[in-house]
């Protein structure tokens, strides 16, 4: 025998268009969902699922039932295969030796001890003097007792003995007590003590209703905010959302799930009037949770906190979500704000405005980017579009996805194909690709932007080695100086004391002695100057380590130019790769080239350099 609290647990987990849906074609019509009926073989949508009831019905030939009639009449599976069909459908567990064995769930030994526990909590938050002080704390929540007592809310009082003695009264001994969570696990040759002590205690529910555990907030300020059951063999946080046991009809009746983040905001939404409310246990939502809610609704709404702590918890949560087809809107409420805060300053219809000002959860990102200019210029855009990928690749439902990579394409101007090929699914429609690539703006590649590092470069500092070298040997031999001027302009040095030193070089020219160089510079680069000089290395031909630290400059711009056509050849448009492809070429091309003179080091010692036919 299964079970009856499995059986029902299946039949209001189950998701009986999904199941049904594999037999017949459904379409969404209202709230229920129509097909042709597969009894009576009828070819008209007659059929028709309800997944609020449960149950499904032909207007036709009058057949009827709930998910596991329908499994067991249509596949022909006696009852107990169908729930338990139904239940690996349903991610539910239907334990084999309880097909044959009658009994109780092995669990609710320990659902027993919660909930005397829960009842025990209720009883010293209302009954007891030492509760005055949560009650306070309830009331300075904004929380009456009528809204405490529907959630179950109580308080566990700091004494040591009171819980335990009660519950053993009952018959619930210290080890069964230890098992539910209540009582810790002491240590060696130690008394056990209760684990909620001095906290207001939000009884746990799983979505039928059994107690499976408690969430207990220090009253006031403290230093642990929240204590919750231990995981046990009735308590997986992972898999439990607060409030779903209260929602679950509302989630249904509404077509729609609202995410928050903790008891609080549950509480007081609900007593609100918004019911469909639910909160996961202190953790970002679990793909077992996104699970879950699939089950019920396929459009999610979050409102969490405006911060950058909740953005982020936003952005995890929505992905998880969107693996399981739940589509995800984003509710911002005002700075420093919670659902708990700003229902009870402004009231449900104006929480319920900021529902309806909801953005879907992409379109939120994007705005974000925006208004941090991150379409702005190709590199930034890179990386706002990696910023995206994640979600577009999460988007299981297929036409959501197709409006995401439109969107992006939209914000950004890549073309639709190319971010098809980034995010690596299938590329819907090769035709209607084609006609779209034409229209979109696509940005064209600019010319690398040198990133230059203002600190002072020292021999160690990559990209100071060629540049000094070059500044000390036009410093040593300054008829060299012109020669070098046509080809290198001040832009290449990245370091700024040594760009100052060489834009005064160029300044004098053929006549820039140490002395008139150092007079045009301000003190602290006319220091590194007479240092570089001071540095030289005697007898050397200049010419010859002059051409191999501009080879070596030049090396260095076009790796840097290398990498950013790395980054870039995604972005832009058919033709624009095809340049950019052939740009690379000739980079690569010319760095072998470079390399292959066989400068290695600069300078000082060895000279290698012959000829420099790549040079700007
Ligand atoms: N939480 C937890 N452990 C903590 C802190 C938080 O388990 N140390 C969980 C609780 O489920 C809590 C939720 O995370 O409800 C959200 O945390 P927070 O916003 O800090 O708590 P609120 O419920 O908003 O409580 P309050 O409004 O009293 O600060
Ligand atoms: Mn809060």
């Amino acid at each position: 025998m299964i079970p009856d609290d499995v059986v029902e647990r299946i039949r209001e987990e189950a998701d009986i268009v999904q199941i049904i849906g594999e037999h017949v074609a459904l379409k969404r019509v209202g709230a229920d969902y129509r097909g042709p009926c597969p009894f009576h073989q009828g070819t008209h949508p007659n059929f028709s699922v309800s997944p609020k009831k449960h149950l499904y019905y032909c207007f036709v030939c009058h057949e009827h039932g709930d998910v596991f009639t329908f499994l067991s009449k249509r596949l022909g599976l006696d009852w107990p295969s169908a729930v338990r069909l139904a239940g690996e459908k349903s991610g539910i567990d239907v334990p084999a030796a309880d097909m044959h064995r009658a009994g109780p769930d092995p669990r609710e030994r320990l659902w027993e001890v919660t909930a005397s526990a829960a009842e025990y909590f209720r009883r010293m938050l209302w009954d007891d003097d030492g509760g005055r002080v949560a009650r306070d704390y309830l009331h300075s929540r904004g929380i009456d007792r009528e809204t405490a007592d529907r959630f179950g809310i109580g308080y566990a009082p700091s004494a040591i003995g009171l819980m335990r003695t009660y519950l053993q009264t009952l018959g619930f001994d210290d080890a069964r007590q230890t098992e539910a969570g209540l009582l810790s696990q002491p240590e060696e040759g130690r008394e056990q003590r209760p684990r909620f002590r001095g906290r207001l205690i939000f009884p746990i529910f799983d979505a039928v209703g059994h107690t499976v555990g408690f969430g207990g907030r220090i009253l006031g300020q403290g230093d642990v905010k929240y204590v919750n059951s231990p995981e046990s063999s009735i308590f997986a946080k992972r898999r439990l959302l607060y409030g779903l046991n209260w929602a679950k009809f509302a989630i249904r009746r509404e077509e729609r799930i609202l995410v928050v983040e903790g008891y609080f905001d549950v509480v007081r939404l609900m007593a609100a009037g918004l019911e469909s409310v639910v909160a996961p246990l202190g953790t970002a939502l679990t793909a077992d949770q996104a699970e879950l809610i699939a089950r019920y609704t396929k459009q999610a709404f979050l409102i969490y906190d405006s911060d950058r702590a909740g953005l982020r918890a936003t952005f995890r949560t929505a992905d998880e979500l969107l693996r399981r087809s739940v589509a995800v809107r984003v509710v911002t409420l005002p700075e420093g704000e919670d659902p708990d805060t700003f229902v009870g300053a402004h009231g449900r219809e104006e929480l319920e405005a900021q529902i309806q000002l909801s953005v879907d959860v992409f379109e939120r990102k994007i705005q974000i980017l925006k208004n941090h200019h991150w379409f702005r210029d190709l590199h930034n855009k890179r990386r706002a579009i990696d910023h995206l990928l994640p979600t577009i690749r999460a988007a299981a439902d297929p036409i959501l996805r197709d409006l995401y990579v439109t969107s992006a394409s939209e914000a950004s101007g890549v073309p639709k194909s190319l971010l098809w090929r980034e995010v690596g699914g299938e590329v819907p429609g090769p035709v209607e690709e084609r006609a779209e690539a034409a229209p979109v703006r696509a940005p064209r590649p600019t010319r690398p932007r040198v990133r230059r590092s203002e600190s002072r470069g020292s021999d160690g500092e990559t990209g100071s080695g060629p540049e000094r070298e070059l500044v000390r040997w036009l410093l040593q031999a300054p008829r060299e100086v012109e020669r070098v001027a046509e080809r290198l302009g001040p832009d290449t040095f990245r370091d700024a004391q040594l760009r100052s030193i060489y834009v005064v070089l160029i300044g004098l020219g053929a006549g820039a002695t140490p002395g008139a160089v150092a007079a045009a510079l301000p003190p602290a680069a006319a220091a590194e100057a007479a240092a570089l000089v001071a540095g030289g290395v005697p007898g050397a031909d200049p010419a010859r380590a002059i051409e191999d630290c501009l080879a070596q400059l030049r090396v260095r711009d076009l790796m840097d130019r290398l990498a950013e056509i790395d980054r870039l050849v995604g972005l832009g448009s058919r033709d624009e790769q095809r340049e950019l492809m052939s740009e690379k070429i000739r980079i690569m091309t010319e760095v072998r080239a470079l390399r292959g003179l066989g400068f290695k080091t600069y300078g000082k010692s060895r000279l290698s350099v012959r000829r420099n036919d790549g040079a700007p």
